[in-house]
């Protein structure tokens, strides 16, 4: 036997502060709060009922009055925030379901507002790619995005968006300029109260795929590399974070967020507004798929990426995990 006095030699064990689970909680430095999370909803036109999405199990295509009842389920457990998605029953080239008074996104706001009480946020994804027929993001000409015109289109969403009822628009085309040209119009049309949730660093992510499938919002041709950012690319997150905030952004967002835990913690050292992270569709989809292969616990994979996400520095956490994970605290499953 050594007899080498390790705790004079060097001070203390770590072990003394993890001896049961009520220790543990003691010292926690991380924890996450119910109402710092946002649920996505996809809420499509047309349909009764609500519609599996075989990429990702539990969560739905919604008709608006099953989006009523999803909101009020998610409520009765904490959760304040929601980010609407629409699914047009019909596309263009122009995407002109996305900013119609009648379109599916500003019914829904209508809906809700009438249906629910007050106390819930209100975001909506102010982007084009669900409602044009090419499947991009914006305006094409000669098989180019163009931007300044498919800023009068976003303004022109987020305007509809701000009349029907929404509390936050979430600009997500990567369009430059788009903080500036939607918070000048929205000043305009008298919506100065509304907020903006810029996607600020948006990153081109193959980890997108689950949602499109969902949203039927895949490119037809050319991929989003000329308006979504590189992933190579941590420098350019922080100048397009400053230029949103520069702009006018509220909050700004960064996503995914599990590959780029680096760049959350970046922006959270680097900037003092609000921070969002969005969990998407394919790292959801990825924790699913392995517990529902055996290889892991569901909820402990999930309450580990949630605090990682936490971690690293998001103040907000968009999931579709939500639901279910207040669901678990809430049960004092995790
Ligand atoms: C719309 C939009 C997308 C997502 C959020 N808003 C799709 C895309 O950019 O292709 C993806 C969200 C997810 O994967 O969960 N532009």
């Amino acid at each position: 036997m050594l007899n080498i006095k390790y705790e004079e030699v060097i001070g203390g064990r770590f072990r003394r502060l993890r001896k049961n689970k009520e220790i543990r909680d003691l010292v926690k430095e991380t924890s996450i709060d119910i109402s710092s999370l946002v649920y996505p909803l996809f809420i499509k036109e047309g349909i009764r009922g609500r519609e599996e999405i075989k990429s990702m199990k539990g969560i739905y295509r919604l008709s608006i009055e099953e989006s009523l009842e999803e909101i009020e389920k998610a409520r009765k457990l904490g959760i304040k925030s929601f980010l609407l998605f629409g699914i047009p029953a019909k596309k263009d080239e122009k995407g002109s379901e996305a900013y119609s008074k009648n379109g599916i996104i500003q019914n829904a706001l209508r809906r809700i507002r009438e249906n629910i009480s007050k106390d819930v946020l209100l975001i909506t994804d102010v982007c084009l790619c669900q409602y044009t027929s090419h499947g991009h993001c914006g305006i094409v000409k000669n098989g180019y995005v163009v931007n300044e015109e498919t800023l009068e289109l976003l303004s022109a969403i987020a305007v509809t968006h701000a009349e029907a009822g929404a509390d936050i628009v979430a600009p997500s085309a990567m369009m430059d300029n788009q903080v500036l040209a939607i918070r000048t119009a929205l000043d305009k049309a008298g919506y100065s109260d509304v907020s903006i949730m810029s996607y600020s660093a948006k990153f081109a992510s193959v980890f997108y795929a689950p949602f499109r499938e969902a949203a039927y919002s895949a490119p037809a041709f050319g991929d989003r590399k000329t308006y979504q950012m590189d992933f190579r690319n941590p420098r350019e997150a922080l100048r397009e974070i400053e230029r949103d905030i520069e702009e006018g952004a509220d909050i700004v967002m960064v996503k995914p967020a599990l590959a780029y835990l680096d760049i959350i913690s970046l922006a959270r050292r680097n900037f003092n507004h609000p921070i969002a992270a969005y969990n998407v569709s394919g790292e959801y989809a990825m924790i699913k798929l392995g517990a529902e292969l055996g290889l892991w616990d569901e909820k402990q994979a999930v309450n580990e990426v949630m605090t990682a996400i936490k971690r690293a520095g998001a103040d907000i956490i968009i999931s579709y995990h939500a639901l279910e994970y207040a669901k678990w605290k809430r049960e004092g499953e995790i």
